[in-house]
């Protein structure tokens, strides 16, 4: 499996349907122009029978920091940290749920993320979680900032970590 950029003309974006209208509207309406304004990445997986048909897509771009919603030993940690890295969007088409493209969309907006890392230096990954959704990603080791509970973020120390593994 492999994920690409959105590419309007080849992906069929209005049959995409999550179940979440924003996260629809989002992929139909925004996510290309966004990419046309540098202002996030949309990636898709898609079917390898079908190419056009979207099993799945996510969204990155950078966002601030909120020292205080952190746990305090990491608030002294990263007290000069500015941005982390933003897994804005992330969904599964319903026709294609619980069979483990979830999953491996998280894995590889992770592996992205580590590598921009890299180059531009983050030490956080935060994801804005629809409701129902967190304990998806606390399953992969995401934590709620304090007082945000669809807010979550972790380490790209950690992501490091596990991706090595
Ligand atoms: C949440 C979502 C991305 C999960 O995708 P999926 O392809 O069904 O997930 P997977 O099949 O890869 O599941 C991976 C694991 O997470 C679990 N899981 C899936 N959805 C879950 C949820 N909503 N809450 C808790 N755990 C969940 C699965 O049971 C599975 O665990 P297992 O390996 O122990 O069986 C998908 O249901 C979706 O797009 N929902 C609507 C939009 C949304 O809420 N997006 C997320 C926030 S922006």
């Amino acid at each position: 499996m492999i994920s690409v950029p959105l590419d309007k003309k080849k992906h069929e974006r209005n049959r995409f349907d999550c179940g979440v209208e924003a996260l629809n509207n989002y992929l139909r309406v925004m996510a290309n122009q966004q990419s046309g304004k540098d202002n996030t990445r949309t990636f898709v997986l898609e079917d390898e029978a079908h190419p056009e048909v979207i099993i799945g897509y996510y969204t990155l771009t950078m966002t601030a920091i909120v020292l205080d919603a952190l746990p305090t030993k990491l608030q002294q940690k990263h007290q000069n940290a500015g941005a982390g890295g933003l897994i804005a969007r992330l969904a599964v088409d319903k026709r294609y749920v619980r069979r483990g493209f979830g999953e491996w969309l998280l894995i590889d907006a992770l592996k992205k993320l580590l590598t921009a890392s890299e180059l531009v230096a983050f030490p956080l990954i935060i994801v804005d979680a629809k409701e129902g959704a967190v304990a998806f990603y606390e399953k992969f080791g995401f934590t709620a900032f304090l007082n945000q509970p669809n807010k979550l973020f972790i380490t790209v120390a950690n992501v490091r970590v596990s991706l090595a593994k």
